[in-house]
């Protein structure tokens, strides 16, 4: 199917969706239209009090939700062990987990608590720690999806497998880029290791194209140049609330091809409703993906089933 908005989302009572990143942005708006469908939404966040905010903004438009806030850094894999832990003896199958958080294009390199370059440890490494420990709730629902927020950004990036974390170069623009496309990698490797393991998970991958959230306004700002960029970017944005419908294409219709990517329609993907997605050819190096797969499994100690 093509041209997919929210009129399109079916009724999702009794599911059990985690989404990282959701107090605000693309993460919020996915949770606001999943809990609105009647889905039970666990947002995950970095902030606590944005967590309460963003569960106010729930119940507000939607006063019967089934909504709770966890905290999960996904920058700090000590806070994603113990989200995870707490999740995983809780026991309850889960049914979606939406991989969004994300920040872009810092301007000097930072390191995460456990010292990776903080555009790859946020965006990925967190992100495929999270997947490999949540994978037997996972894999005890009936129909589970894993989704990873791509970007457009990912056709112009370049895994340097010898220096994922920046030591011996930095650039904030090509590092997002990285960070994109090891999503987009990451998520095509989950499809294929899940078919080959029979592990029962269909992993897709969405982006939302140019959406009106605070990533673009919180991204490089040092001089006049970046700041006029980003104020003629947010004039091309869709709403975030647009924004959000490939994730929830991706993690809710039920005619996706498993492996697939979404993101909109419209003027080269950058808006609009939501269909099939064009993959760049770095993104279908299948011996890259495997190579990323296994320093992510080294530098995270993720163990994935054996079958
Ligand atoms: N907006 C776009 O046009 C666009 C385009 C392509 C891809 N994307 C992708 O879409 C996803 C969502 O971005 P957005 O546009 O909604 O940006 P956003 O408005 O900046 O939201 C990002 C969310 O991620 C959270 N986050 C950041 N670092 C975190 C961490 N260490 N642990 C947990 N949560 C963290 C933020 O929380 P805090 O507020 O606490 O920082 C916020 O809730 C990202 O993966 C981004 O790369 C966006």
């Amino acid at each position: 199917m093509t041209g997919w908005t929210t009129a399109d989302l079916l009724p999702q009572t009794g599911h059990y969706c985690v989404i990282t990143g959701a107090t605000g942005g693309i993460g919020l708006e996915t949770a606001l239209a999943l809990a609105g469908a009647g889905c039970m939404v666990l947002l995950t966040g970095r902030d606590p009090g944005k967590g309460v905010r963003a569960l106010t903004t729930i119940r507000a438009a939607h006063p019967d939700a089934q909504v709770a806030f966890a905290l999960c850094d996904v920058a700090s894999l000590s806070s994603v062990n113990r989200f995870a832990d707490g999740l995983v003896a809780a026991g309850r199958p889960l049914d979606m987990l939406i991989n969004n958080a994300g920040v872009m294009a810092l301007p000097r390199r930072e390191l995460t608590v456990d010292g990776h370059e903080a555009q790859f440890g946020t965006n990925v490494v967190g992100h495929y720690r999270l997947t490999a420990r949540l994978m037997p709730l996972l894999r005890a629902a009936a129909s589970p999806r894993v989704v990873q927020l791509a970007s457009l950004a990912h056709l112009r990036g370049r895994i340097v497998l010898d220096d994922l974390d920046a030591e011996q170069s930095y650039d904030p623009w090509t590092r997002y880029q990285q960070s994109k496309l090891a999503m987009l990698l990451f998520a095509l490797e989950l499809q294929r290791r899940s078919d080959s393991g029979g592990w029962g998970v269909t992993s897709l991958a969405a982006h939302p194209g140019l959406a009106s959230t605070n990533l673009f306004r919180r991204g490089p700002r040092e001089s006049l140049y970046a700041r006029l960029r980003t104020a003629v970017i947010d004039l091309f944005c869709q709403s975030g609330a647009a924004g959000a419908w490939p994730t929830l294409m991706a993690a809710t219709a039920p005619d996706v091809t498993p492996g697939g990517y979404y993101g909109p329609t419209g003027f080269m993907e950058t808006r609009g409703p939501a269909g099939p997605a064009r993959i760049g050819p770095n993104a279908r190096d299948a011996a890259l993906a495997a190579q990323l797969w296994d320093r992510l499994a080294a530098m995270t100690g993720a163990v994935w089933p054996e079958g």
